[in-house]
């Protein structure tokens, strides 16, 4: 049996029943996709079925603020995510209808190569290979392949062999299966971590197997360690107002609400937290949180506003500043 077939056997038995797998409608696909770029299955599921009931249609979405989709999408992190997803909503309705085309697709703000094969193969049956990281290290261990997948030399072979290994039948809905089976393959087959080959329905056919190197694909260069930063945060509290800030343009927390962020400590703050880790994909940041009660307001820049502290939920903020109110 081919390849492809094998692993269409391996999903009609043990595949995952997801919900925006019951569905054709490429708005539900596209959003869950966007999701899951952010988080796992598990998490996604909650945050896909809110923002489905929310939103059910794409114009729903389009016609929401982005402050309410921020809010929505608060706690997944990578705020970028949630804009360019409004952003692309506004997109589809000016285009008025979803598009159907692989380019048509990944013109939509925050839509790659990988996001734009599953959409166009889930939706619309489109003979487009899905490249994510299950399906580099099941390619790399099957085939035995060591390019190492974070160079453009490995892309471009991963790719290549990925695009060939679609099932050649017009079979409708056929490549989307295919793809939906790679996924499910390498998250819950062939893992990163000791996966059961004794169970594997590849195994005959899988290299790293066969030559022991099942534990050293695929192959990932290093690179360098991400750069720490420190960062102290002092939330003012004036009888029962506190002030916040709003991030702005080419920040990475564009469009989110933070308290005051200064180096020099006030006197009479009071430390309440410090050296609170989060981790972020290019840095790792390291906050020191202080209370600050103060009689009178003092004079802040311009751009900080004061609200009513329990008010404060409304505000969306950055997962790290949700973290470090946790402890008021
Ligand atoms: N991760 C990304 N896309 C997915 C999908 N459609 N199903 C399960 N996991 C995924």
């Amino acid at each position: 049996m081919s390849f492809a077939n094998t692993l269409l056997k391996w999903f009609r038995e043990y595949g995952r029943d997801l919900p925006w797998r019951q569905t054709r409608d490429p708005y539900a696909i596209w959003l869950s996709e966007i999701i899951l770029q952010q988080t796992q299955v598990k998490q996604g599921w909650d945050y896909w079925t809110r923002f489905i009931h929310r939103w059910p249609t794409v114009a729903d979405l389009a016609a929401a603020t982005e402050d309410e989709v921020l809010r929505e999408w608060q706690g997944l992190g990578y705020y970028s995510r949630a804009r360019n997803l409004h952003f692309a909503a506004k997109q589809i309705v000016a285009l008025g209808h979803f598009p159907d085309t692989l380019e048509g697709i990944k013109a939509l703000k925050g839509v790659g190569d990988y996001t734009a094969a599953a959409i166009g193969s889930f939706a619309f049956g489109l003979h487009a290979a899905v490249v994510d990281g299950n399906v580099y290290r099941v390619l790399a261990r099957h085939f035995g392949i060591e390019t190492p997948i974070n160079t453009t030399e490995g892309k471009k072979v991963f790719t290549a062999l990925a695009q060939d290994l679609l099932p050649s039948s017009h079979e409708a809905g056929i490549c989307g299966e295919y793809n939906q089976a790679m996924m499910d393959f390498g998250a819950t087959q062939c893992t990163p971590q000791s996966p059961d080959c004794m169970a594997c329905p590849l195994m005959e056919t899988c290299e790293a197997f066969r030559s022991g190197r099942v534990s050293q694909l695929p192959v990932k260069l290093k690179t360098l360690k991400v750069k720490e930063r420190h960062l102290t945060y002092i939330l003012i509290r004036c009888k029962g107002y506190v002030a916040i800030h709003r991030r702005g343009a080419g920040d990475i927390w564009q469009g989110l609400w933070e308290p005051w962020i200064t180096d020099k400590i006030p006197h009479g703050a009071v430390l309440l937290q410090t050296n609170v880790k989060h981790v972020l994909t290019h840095r790792v940041l390291f906050a020191d949180f202080y209370l600050w009660e103060v009689e009178e307001r003092p004079l802040l820049p311009a751009d900080y506003i004061w609200i009513k502290e329990s008010e404060l939920d409304e505000y969306a903020k950055p997962r790290l500043i949700e973290k470090l109110f946790s402890a008021i």
